[in-house]
C-alpha cells in the first residue's frame, strides 16, 4: 500500500507557513508598485518607438493593414519558436474560419545550438517532406507558386514584411551565427537549393499572428495579440506616424496610417530600473543561456515560472523545512519541474493528506521526492509557492496588456471611448495556468479601472502562428499588388 502523507502540524508547520508568508511578500505587487512599472512601460514603448536597439525593441513589422474575416486563400505557413517547427497548408474560406493541414516535426537541441546553415536546412527539409507528402493527397502544390508566411519568433529587426535580421535568440536557442543574418534571405536559399517551388513573403512574429488570427476569427480587428507561454511578447496597431525612428522608402501617399508594432516585451526593464527582482529571479537569470537579457519574460513565461518555484523550493529545503531538509536528484536539475506541473499542482483540489493528489505525484513520483520525506503541510507549501509565482507572472502580463490599452485609449484612439478592447491571446501559460486570466484581470481593474477591464475582451486566438501567417502572407501579397512594399533606409 502507499504511504499516506505524513501530518507535519505543530511548530515546524508554522515556520514554514510564515517562511512563505515571507517570501510571497518578496513576490507579491502592490497596486502601486504596478502603477509604478506601468508608467515605465509606458515611457518605454515611447523610447522603443524612437530609438533603435533598446531593451524593450518596438519593432515596426511592416504590416499595415490588419484582417476582418473576409480574407480568401490558400497559404504555406512556417512556425518556429518553441519546441516542434511546424509547416501547414492553410485555406482561408473568407468567413471567417479556415482549413489547415500541418506536420510538426521536433527540433533538437544540437539543431538549436549548433550552426545555422544546418537548422535552416532542416527547416526547407521540413517543408519539402511536407509538400511531398501532400501531392500524394492532391492538395498544397496545383503548380502555381505558393507564397509562406514564416513565423520566426525571436527579435528580428525587420526593414521590410518580407526581410530581417536576428537580433538575439531566446527560448533556449542558441545557434549563434545566424545573428545579424536575414532570416528570410536565409530560408529562401535553403528553399531554392532543395529545389522547394515556394517563396517566402512575409516574416511573422507568432504575436502578429495572433493579432492577425484573432482579427480574422473575431470577424473584426483585433488591438493585440499577446503570447504567453514559453515566452511571453505583445504586437499592437501603432500610428505609423508615432514610429518616429523608422524611415522609409514609401511609394504610397499619403503613407499609411497604421502599422502593426512587435514591441518584443520580454526585453523591458533589463536595465532593472524598476522591477522588483527577488534572489530567486537572480539566480534562474544567472543560469539561464542568456544572463541578463528578457527579465520580465523571466518572471512571466512558461519556460521559467516553474524554474523560479524550483528555486523558492530549494530554498525551503535548505531551511529544513521542506521535506524534512531533503531533495533529490531531479529536484536538483535546471528546468526539471516543468511549468505544466506547476498548473497541475495549482489545480489540486484534494485533500493535502491523500496521496493520490496531483501535487503529491508529481512530488513524489516524478520529482522523485521520498514519499516518507512528504508531509501534508509540504504538500499544502508547494501549493501556496506555485500560486504566488503564477500570480506575480499574472500581475506582471497585465501590466503589458494595461499599457498597450491605455496607449491605444491616449493615442491611438482617444476619440472613441465606447469600443471594446478585442484582444487575442494564445500560449501554454494563459490557457494552462490555472487563474491566470482572473489575476490579469484584476491587476487591470487596479491599474486601468473596472469600466476598461469590463470592455476588455481576451479571445483565444487558436493556432495565432498558423493562421497568423498565412494572413500575413496575404497581406504581404495585397501590400505587394498595391505596390505597397516599403523598405527601410538606413543611413
Ligand atoms: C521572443 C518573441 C516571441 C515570444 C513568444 C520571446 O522570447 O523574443 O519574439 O514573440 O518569445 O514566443
Amino acid at each position: 500500500m502507499a504511504p499516506t502523507a505524513v501530518q507535519n502540524g505543530g511548530s515546524a508547520g508554522q515556520e514554514l507557513s510564515k517562511a512563505i508568508d515571507e517570501i510571497g511578500v518578496q513576490l507579491t505587487l502592490s497596486k502601486d508598485v504596478l502603477d509604478k512599472i506601468l508608467e515605465r512601460f509606458h515611457e518605454r514603448m515611447f523610447h522603443g518607438l524612437a530609438n533603435d536597439n533598446q531593451n524593450m525593441l518596438m519593432i515596426p513589422t511592416f504590416v499595415t493593414g490588419v484582417p476582418d474575416g473576409s480574407e480568401k486563400g490558400t497559404y504555406l505557413a512556417l512556425d518556429l519558436g518553441g519546441t516542434n517547427l511546424r509547416v501547414c497548408e492553410v485555406i482561408l474560406d473568407g468567413k471567417g474560419s479556415f482549413t489547415m493541414k500541418q506536420q510538426k516535426y521536433k527540433v533538437s537541441d544540437e539543431l538549436k545550438r549548433g550552426k545555422a546553415k544546418t537548422l535552416f536546412t532542416f527547416i526547407a527539409q521540413s517543408v519539402k517532406t511536407f509538400l511531398e507528402s501532400e501531392s500524394k493527397t492532391g492538395s498544397a502544390s496545383s503548380g502555381e507558386e505558393l507564397l509562406l508566411g514564416f513565423t520566426f519568433s525571436f527579435p528580428c529587426e525587420q526593414t521590410a514584411i518580407d526581410q530581417g535580421t536576428l537580433i538575439k535568440w531566446t527560448k533556449g536557442f542558441d545557434a549563434d551565427d545566424a545573428i545579424g543574418q536575414e532570416v528570410v534571405g536565409l530560408l529562401q536559399s535553403c528553399l531554392n537549393e532543395l529545389g522547394v517551388k515556394v517563396r517566402v513573403n512575409s516574416l511573422v512574429n507568432d504575436t502578429v499572428g495572433t493579432l492577425l488570427a484573432h482579427g480574422y476569427q473575431s470577424k473584426g480587428p483585433a488591438l493585440l495579440g499577446g503570447i504567453f507561454g514559453t515566452g511571453t511578447n505583445g504586437a499592437y496597431v501603432e500610428l505609423r506616424k508615432n514610429i518616429t525612428k523608422l524611415q522609409v522608402d514609401d511609394p504610397l501617399e499619403p503613407a499609411p496610417t497604421y502599422m502593426i508594432v512587435n514591441a518584443e516585451w520580454g526585453g523591458f526593464d533589463d536595465e532593472r530600473a524598476i522591477l522588483p527582482v527577488t534572489p530567486f529571479d537572480n539566480q534562474v537569470d544567472r543560469e539561464a543561456i542568456r544572463p541578463r537579457h528578457h527579465a520580465f519574460e523571466k518572471m512571466i513565461s512558461g519556460m521559467y515560472l516553474g524554474e523560479i518555484s524550483r528555486m523558492i523550493i530549494l530554498s525551503l529545503v535548505d531551511r529544513l523545512l521542506l521535506f524534512k531538509g531533503f531533495s533529490s536528484v531531479k529536484m536538483n536539475t535546471q528546468y526539471a519541474f516543468d511549468t505544466a506541473y506547476m498548473s497541475a499542482i495549482m489545480d489540486d483540489k484534494k485533500d493535502a493528506s491523500d496521496n493520490s493528489s496531483p501535487t503529491y505525484k508529481v512530488l513524489a513520483e516524478t520529482m522523485e521526492i521520498k514519499p516518507e520525506n512528504i508531509s501534508a503541510e509540504d504538500i499544502k507549501a508547494v501549493r501556496r509557492v506555485c500560486d504566488i509565482v503564477g500570480k506575480r507572472a499574472a500581475r506582471l502580463s497585465a501590466v503589458a496588456v494595461a499599457a498597450v490599452i491605455k496607449h491605444h485609449q491616449e493615442e491611438v484612439s482617444p476619440d472613441n471611448k465606447e469600443e471594446v478592447y478585442n484582444l487575442g491571446v494564445d500560449g501554454s501559460v494563459v490557457e494552462y495556468l490555472p487563474n491566470f486570466l482572473d489575476w490579469v484581470r484584476e491587476a487591470l481593474r487596479e491599474m486601468v479601472g473596472t469600466e476598461t477591464e469590463k470592455k476588455t475582451k481576451f479571445g483565444f486566438a487558436k493556432d495565432g502562428s498558423g493562421i497568423g501567417a498565412a494572413l500575413c502572407a496575404l497581406q504581404a501579397s495585397k501590400q505587394e499588388k498595391d505596390h505597397h512594399h516599403p523598405h527601410l533606409h538606413k543611413n
